[in-house]
């Protein structure tokens, strides 16, 4: 099949990259040059496992271009997989999908099936079915059909290949006949990947209630965490306890500095956002937004509690992305850590092994000065030596692999804040140590 994929970040050019792998022909379209042209000699402008080997094994069967008029002129299938932001109010923002539909309604020229991948409002795809179809060339028909994406960063090409599921949501036969040519070499052996087929709007629900699951459970875990700390249980035995049951189940029941990256927290608010339009709060969901934001900081209000005043003290950060194997740096815990520490005077030296440019090209974006007392560090050693304590953002395996003798060694008295759990509590006995939960 003749496929285009509108935007190549992480969601748009693993499901190119990945569809190519089982036989189409793919188009990848995106507005920045930079991407494109990075794409072109071969090279993933995003970090992913084995994204850039598929991406040359099937090099073949896949194009990049910037020229939307040809992407959209007359391929069997368009797939929008561009990002859809948080509003100031908590809503999603649409705007990169109109600006596509646009595009696709005066450059098509033939009946195309156009499906939604990008994480959208419940009613969306109904909305963007009919501005399409009056917006089209007469005589030309436009299917919408709502798919969303469950993958993981840090696992996204494997999340594709060996979906949980796929959720295709459409009401039309002929959609839903084409939905199952796309995906029908996913469905069989080696990928064996479940289909389901619902209503649109149930699609389009699936996605968010998913989320804001997980997003529950780690609030949860977390605030159990919290008490577990307080009343002398230990956080890793109760999930260990609890993930047994098989009505719980053992996953995202991790204790840490909350969740970030770029679905949960906005995932969590637009949901919460359209309940309260509709008149039916998920008190839930707002619990667990709560819940999340105090959590962030719960390492820094810790260290500010011992150490006091935090004028000219040097703090080292471990880790900048919000999950480790990711260079995704949105909603990181570590941002709002680092404003909080710079804004008590403190200085802060920052490690992670992959997006420190990512981090240093985004300081406005996070709201941090260019001139504040920010350093980055490639290797852990040059972070830790002689800070006044280390706080540990993200268990990338450099960080959990550490060998922890070197922080008595490096730091003036080694003092870490783990909000990872990332060390046995018995290795720590003889530093001043701080971690979830434990
Ligand atoms: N990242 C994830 O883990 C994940 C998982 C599941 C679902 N989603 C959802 O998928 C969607 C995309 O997420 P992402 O993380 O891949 O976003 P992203 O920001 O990484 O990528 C979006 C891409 O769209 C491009 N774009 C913007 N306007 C465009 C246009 N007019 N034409 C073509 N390209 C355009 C951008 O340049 C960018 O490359 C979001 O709705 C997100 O909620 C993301």
């Amino acid at each position: 099949m003749k496929i285009t994929v509108s935007g190549v970040g992480y969601v748009g050019l693993v499901t190119g990259i990945a569809l190519s792998h089982i036989g189409h022909k793919v188009t990848c379209i995106d507005v920045d040059k930079e991407k494109i042209a990075k794409l072109k000699r071969g090279i993933s402008p995003i970090y992913e496992q084995n994204l850039e080997k598929l991406m040359n094994e099937n090099k073949d069967r896949l194009e990049y271009t910037l020229d939307y008029k040809s992407a959209y002129k007359n391929p069997d299938v368009i797939i929008i997989c561009v990002g859809t932001p948080e509003k100031e109010d908590g809503s999603a923002n649409l705007d990169y999908i109109y600006s596509v539909c646009e595009q696709i309604a005066e450059s098509l020229e033939k009946d195309c099936v156009v499906v939604l991948k990008s994480t959208v409002p419940i009613g969306t795809n109904d909305e963007i079915e009919k501005k399409l179809n009056n917006a089209v060339k007469d005589g030309i028909k436009v299917y919408v059909v709502s798919n969303p994406e469950f993958l993981s960063q840090g696992t996204a090409v494997h999340d594709t290949l060996y979906a949980s599921r796929i959720v295709v949501g459409t009401e039309n036969e002929y959609a839903a006949n084409v939905m199952r040519k796309l995906y029908e070499p996913l469905t069989k052996e080696p990928y064996n990947v479940p289909y389901l087929h619902t209503l649109r709007k149930s699609a389009e629900m699936i996605k968010y209630a998913s989320n804001d699951f997980l997003a529950l459970k780690i609030s949860y875990i977390n605030e159990i965490a919290n008490l577990c700390k307080k009343l002398g249980a230990n956080i890793e035995e109760v999930s260990k306890g609890m993930g047994l049951d098989p009505r719980i189940g053992k996953s995202f029941l991790k204790a840490g500095i909350g969740y970030g990256g770029s679905c949960f927290p906005k995932d969590t608010k637009a949901l919460h956002w359209l309940s309260v339009i509709n008149g039916i709060e998920l008190k839930t969901i707002k619990a667990c937004i709560a819940v999340n934001e105090s959590q962030k900081l719960i390492l820094f209000n810790q260290l500010k509690n011992d150490l006091g005043d935090l004028h000219g003290k040097t703090i080292a950060i471990l880790g900048l992305t919000f999950k480790p194997n990711t260079d995704d740096l949105r909603d990181a815990p570590s941002i709002i850590n680092i404003k909080e520490l710079l804004r008590s005077g403190a200085n802060v030296k920052a490690y992670n092994p992959v997006g420190i440019n990512n981090f240093k090209n985004n300081l406005k974006k996070f709201g941090i000065n260019s001139d504040s007392n920010l350093l980055f560090y490639e290797s852990i050693d040059d972070t830790i030596r002689d800070a006044d304590a280390v706080m540990i953002m993200t268990e990338w395996p450099s960080i959990v692999n550490y060998d922890i003798a070197k922080y008595k060694k490096l730091m003036t008295e080694p003092r870490i804040y783990d909000g990872r759990n990332c060390y046995k509590l018995e290795d720590m006995e003889d530093m001043l140590y701080f971690s979830i939960g434990r």
